[in-house]
């Protein structure tokens, strides 16, 4: 995956750009506060349809503009594509592919594949379990459409089944007639997602430890295993019929429990990784550096199965990581990337050769 430029009119502090890129590494050089982290956002935007700093899209449209535009020319093996976004405040954004208009986000998933590299990640072991689902969702995802329709899907049926457990004690004769549809619906979806997941968790296992090894001289072994609200042995995951049976029963049977929580206590919105250092938890017991390289491991490992899968390897954006590793570990991702396209932001110049792209107030030059 290449992405060779970008146009940019009126998102965050970039009023106009228009950047080209190289196929290997390009650096984005400038201070703080000029628009180096704006540019990477952009690039995610188009491709995956969210951005990983805000969850109001209105935000990244330029202060004083009623639109901004992103237009994003990328190749993978095959052809060379684009992929256009407007943002509007106060209306719907409108996606294009190729100058057609898509209906869907999740038919722009999966276009262009990137893998995001950013400070935050660096906690993914350490933070708690929604980062480790976003982890996952984004990466899935990427990979297969029909995850991501389901997952839209659960999270509408969710919203609607909280919602009516919250209304029960004024409105028994609703819940009673209703709920059980909800729930049904929730068990489907939340098997659907929990294999995938589950298949997913079955690849990147052996790909962190992988990297962790090269990483560490192979002295210690991580584990990343799926950790449903179910509990039940991960394998069990591999048969949807069997797991939708399980939510099923758990969704039917507890409504009081569900009721007196205020919300729905079964599902993939529990859900978590449980990660592991030489048998303990490494949230409670690995240090802060073998977190860290357990989640570095976790972002390779993304870049290695997106390539395993569908025989494309994933553009790299990496957001002010290299000032936050140590020298071996950034000797090791330096190593990592090479031969494929990466885009990076630092405020130093940073010693990977490339293409270098000085950014000053939302400007581009190089
Ligand atoms: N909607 C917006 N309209 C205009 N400017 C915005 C908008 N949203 C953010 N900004 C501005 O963008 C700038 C931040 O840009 P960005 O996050 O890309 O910085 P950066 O170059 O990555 O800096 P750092 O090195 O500190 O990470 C800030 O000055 C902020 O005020
Ligand atoms: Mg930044």
């Amino acid at each position: 995956m290449i992405c060779k430029r970008i146009q940019i009119t009126d998102f965050r502090n970039i009023r106009s750009a228009d950047v080209r890129f190289d196929d290997g590494v390009n650096v984005l050089v400038g201070a703080n506060a000029q628009g180096k982290t704006n540019l990477l956002e952009a690039i995610f935007y188009a491709a995956i349809g969210k951005s990983f700093r805000t969850t109001h899209d209105e935000d990244m449209i330029r202060f004083g503009s009623e639109l901004c535009e992103i237009s994003m020319d990328f190749a993978d093996s095959r052809r060379e594509q684009n992929l256009t976004v407007r943002l509007m405040r106060g209306k719907r954004r409108r996606i294009e592919h190729n100058r057609v208009r898509l209906a869907k986000v999740s038919e722009v998933v999966g276009l262009f594949r990137t893998v995001l590299f950013c400070p935050e990640h660096l906690a993914l072991v350490k933070e708690g379990p929604a980062e480790r689902r976003g982890f996952l969702d984004v990466a899935i995802s990427q990979l297969y459409p029909n995850y991501l329709r389901s997952l839209q899907s659960y999270h509408q049926i969710l919203k609607q089944r909280n919602q009516l457990i919250r209304d029960a004690e004024n409105d028994r004769a609703t819940f009673r007639a209703t709920i059980e549809l909800w729930s049904l619906q929730l068990a489907r979806e939340a098997a659907v997602i929990s294999q995938y997941r589950y298949r997913y968790l079955t690849l990147l296992q052996p790909a962190i430890r992988a990297c962790f090894a090269e990483m560490t001289n192979g002295r210690e072994t991580p584990d990343a295993v799926y950790e449903s609200s179910l509990h039940l042995e991960p394998e069990a995951f591999d048969d949807p019929a069997a797991v939708e049976a399980v939510y099923r029963e758990r969704l039917m049977s507890h409504h009081d429990r569900e009721i007196a929580a205020g919300s729905t206590l079964w599902g993939v919105h529990k859900d978590d990784i449980r990660i592991d250092l030489n048998e303990k938890p490494a949230r409670l017991f690995a240090s802060q550096g073998q977190q860290r390289s357990i989640a570095l491991a976790m972002k390779l490992a993304e870049g290695e199965i997106c390539r395993n899968i569908c025989g494309e390897i994933p553009a790299f954006l990496l957001d002010d990581v290299f000032s936050e590793l140590d020298a071996t570990r950034r000797a090791y991702l330096a190593e990592k990337i090479r031969g494929r396209q990466v885009i990076i932001t630092s405020c130093e110049p940073i010693s990977t050769a490339g293409k270098i792209i000085r950014v000053n107030n939302g400007e581009y030059i190089g």
